[in-house]
């Protein structure tokens, strides 16, 4: 069996994330979290595991880790009714494939998912994807203005061109609807932030009236927020 690791730690305690190529069972994941006393592991469903095959296949490096994926997961199956979930940068589709997950037999959410590369986004189709998901190939910085408006929104595209979108994606939300960035460990502390005057970072969103946040400082660094009503 093999396996890649990377390790970490925060205060009293260290989180090790361990990639098999093949899928575990949930005995042997249980087995192994007993013999490294370990209290987590974030399992990936089949349809996530084939599409991290694809990203494999053309050894594409930049997928959602399964932490973000599995929140991902959750804040989809929170959408309210006939909702609608935008992802920009669908990579091969492991970010789309744990939204979908996540909305498990529902058919009443609309997911929409951009990506400006036509052979990433190509092998991402090739997937059995739900009718209610449209993958569209363009570049999100164009598209974004006329998508409409969205109860969750995966803003994934690489970190300059996230704070560029930042403002569309901030206005593409419902009240009460949410906004996930991920990769933000870059700029946890780098001091970057608002004093970097004509370029500031994604970090901003941190600072947005419209929006209330959380930072999840875990996994590669996430911003979670809300859009506030009447604003
Ligand atoms: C971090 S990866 C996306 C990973 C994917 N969301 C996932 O969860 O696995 C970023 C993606 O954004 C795409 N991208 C870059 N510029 C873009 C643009 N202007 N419009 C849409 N997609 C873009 C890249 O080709 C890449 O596939």
């Amino acid at each position: 069996m093999e396996g890649t690791a990377t390790t970490g730690e925060s205060g009293t305690r260290s989180w090790v994330n361990m990639t098999f190529d093949r899928e575990m069972s949930t005995a042997e994941v249980e087995s192994m979290k007993r013999s490294l006393g370990a209290r987590s592991a974030v399992q990936v469903p089949p349809e996530v595991d084939a599409a991290y095959c694809r990203a494999r296949e053309i050894r594409f490096v930049k997928s959602s880790c399964p932490e973000v994926g599995a929140l991902m997961s959750v804040l989809a199956a929170a959408a309210p009714a006939d909702g609608r979930i935008l992802e920009l940068g669908t990579g091969v589709g492991v970010g789309l494939a744990w939204i979908v997950h996540g909305l498990s037999s529902r058919t009443d959410v609309e997911v929409v998912s951009v990506e400006i590369d036509p052979q990433k986004s190509g092998l991402a189709a090739g997937a059995p994807w739900p009718d209610w998901v449209n993958l569209v190939v363009g570049d999100a910085k164009e598209l974004l203005p006329s998508l409409g408006c969205y109860d969750l929104v995966f803003l994934d595209v690489p970190g300059g061109l996230k704070a560029s979108l930042l403002n569309g994606a901030i206005t593409a939300l419902r009240p009460g609807g949410h906004l996930l960035m991920d990769d933000m460990n870059p700029y946890w502390g780098t001091g970057s932030t608002l004093s970097c005057g004509d370029d500031p970072g994604p970090e901003r969103l941190l600072e947005d009236s419209r929006v209330t946040c959380a930072l999840l400082q875990y996994a590669t660094g996430m911003i979670l927020a809300s859009r506030l009503p009447n604003c």
